[in-house]
């Protein structure tokens, strides 16, 4: 299991290689940057890098729950795998963070770690499917949504580079929610149908709280950190074409997320 992984040390931080290929060389990319916006980027990378390794956290419940739920085999393995690359995201962000401050930074603080405990749901087996649902099929997918608006803003080769690393990981892990709505025990499946707006709007609450208002440095934009429009589109865009058709395919009743949507998608 995830605890045994080899590139995992004690602490549960990753040993090993942090990308499929190497990184290009940091040299350029940095180039022209100035003392702030170098120390604003690798602010933000390092925050990425504590978030990162809080969802490695969240993907050791899912785990939990899967195993729990008696899930596909591969489906268990993927979400496994998941902890692991979340600590291997974390650590890539901290070496692109150090990039940027020019100096290797420590790993920042562990963020405290809560998952809702949806208490009003009417089983065990009821929540355990609602964590799944809402860290893979919701949370990870706005992460894929958010990293591509994160690259389609990037010009500088080094951020691009560190952010399609994450994405096609984020995206992996994102089907493992959409794999398991589709293959979710009968029984279950009407009471989560009813949870599915919940699910929706507190991912969307905290997907649009990451975007920053402050940031409109073309400098910063063309490192990867997109503008806070281009992150509430892709956000809204992702709901429009994978979220509501995604559920709907799998058999659930999404009237009300398409009403929702249609309000404009309110999170308050
Ligand atoms: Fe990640
Ligand atoms: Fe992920």
């Amino acid at each position: 299991m995830t605890a045994a992984h080899p590139s995992l040390s004690p602490a549960g931080r990753w040993n090993g290689r942090v990308t499929s290929r190497p990184l290009p060389d940091p040299a350029e990319s940095l180039r022209g940057l100035s003392l702030a916006e170098r120390a604003l980027l690798a602010n933000i990378w390092l925050s990425q890098s504590a978030t990162e390794r809080r969802v490695a956290d969240a993907f050791a419940v899912v785990h939990r729950a899967l195993v729990a739920l008696d899930a596909d085999a591969g489906l268990i393995e993927t979400a496994a795998r998941a902890v692991d690359d979340e600590h291997r995201h974390a650590e890539l962000c901290r070496l692109v963070a150090s990039q940027y401050a020019g100096k290797s930074l420590p790993h920042p603080p562990l963020l405290p770690f809560a998952h809702p405990t949806h208490p009003s749901a009417s089983s065990d087996r009821v929540r355990q499917c609602l964590y799944v649902l809402g860290q893979c099929a919701f949370n990870e997918t706005f992460a894929s949504a958010y990293l591509e608006a994160a690259l389609a803003c990037a010009t500088v080769t080094y951020a691009k580079s560190a952010i399609r690393e994450l994405l096609s990981d984020e995206i992996d892990h994102s089907r493992v929610g959409w794999a398991f709505a589709a293959t979710m025990p009968q029984r279950e499946r009407a009471e989560v149908q009813s949870w599915l707006l919940d699910l929706a709007i507190c991912n969307l609450r905290e997907w649009r709280a990451i975007a920053l208002p402050s940031v409109s440095n073309p400098v910063v934009l063309r490192h990867g950190v997109p503008a806070k429009d281009k992150v509430e589109a892709a956000l809204l865009s992702v709901i429009d074409a994978v979220m509501i058709p995604g559920f709907e395919r799998f058999g659930f009743a999404v009237d009300e997320l398409r009403h929702w949507r249609a309000q404009g998608a309110p999170t308050e």
